[in-house]
């Protein structure tokens, strides 16, 4: 095993997640604002980026973002939340940014390649991401899918509500990111769902399309603060080869 492997495998094993702050230990916001920098790195659906992270600092804001995570502990004796919010009806403005991005190193004459970028950012990116507020266009997609799919491997992942996964699985990886970098930098961290998104939402001032992926908490664990020993299914039972 490589030095870096055995590091990483360190870290892995260190991140638990924290149900009790210690608020007196010190804290550094910058390792929050590098692991923040760090969670814009993670893969993502056809580098769309269709999240946000915000990061609730203050004192009476985390307090009442810690009411809306249903009074957790693991909330309310925090230092920071981040909230890592979804923003499928981003889709347009940003595959026109990052199509731009592409272009900028594009030779002047267009090739196949460059022509297959250009085809999937104007092309499949609007088939698979626009819908309608009754998604009846996601039912026509399906049905096309599953005609076409009889014949050849096609895309399925076609409706608004796949699309809704997508995009939550992205905003997971980036989150997962932001914890083993705070796990790195020697700060504890919890991920949550268990809040009212409804309240958080309105907190937020987002608009009906966006959605909360996770809330995560960062701070010192107290000794308390981990419930209990690390417990995983064995190995068989979730690892398969073929
Ligand atoms: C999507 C997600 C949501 C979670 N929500 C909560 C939560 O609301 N409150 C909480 O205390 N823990 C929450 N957890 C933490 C899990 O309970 C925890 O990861 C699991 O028990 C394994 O423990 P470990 O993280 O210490 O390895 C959540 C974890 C994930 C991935």
């Amino acid at each position: 095993m490589t030095n870096e492997a055995q590091t990483f495998n360190d870290i892995v094993n260190a991140r638990r997640s924290i149900r009790i702050y210690d608020e007196k230990a010190p804290f550094d916001p910058e390792a929050v604002t590098r692991s923040l920098d760090r969670a814009l790195l993670a893969p993502n659906s056809s580098n769309l980026q269709l999240w946000e992270f915000y990061r609730v600092k203050t004192k009476a804001k985390k307090d009442e973002l810690a009411q809306y995570c249903l009074g957790q502990k693991a909330a309310v004796t925090a230092n920071e939340l981040i909230v890592f919010v979804t923003r499928r009806d981003k889709w347009k403005e940003h595959a026109n940014f990052v199509l731009a991005e592409a272009m900028k190193d594009f030779p002047d004459k267009i090739g196949k390649r460059e022509q297959l970028v250009i085809d999937y950012y104007k092309k499949i990116i609007p088939a698979l991401y626009f819908s309608d507020p009754a998604d009846l266009t996601g039912g026509v997609k399906k049905l096309a899918a599953a005609v076409t799919g009889a014949f050849r491997p096609v895309p399925r992942q076609v409706t608004a509500t796949d699309v809704r996964i997508v995009v939550h699985k992205s905003a997971a990886l980036a989150a997962q990111t932001f914890m083993l970098s705070m796990a790195a930098e020697g700060y504890d961290t919890c991920p949550m769902e268990g809040f009212d998104s409804a309240r958080v939402k309105k907190f937020l001032q987002l608009p009906a399309a966006a959605e909360i992926c996770m809330i995560v908490s960062v701070g010192k664990a107290k000794p308390e603060g981990v419930y209990g020993k690390r417990v995983r299914l064995p190995k068989e039972q979730v690892v398969f080869e073929i």
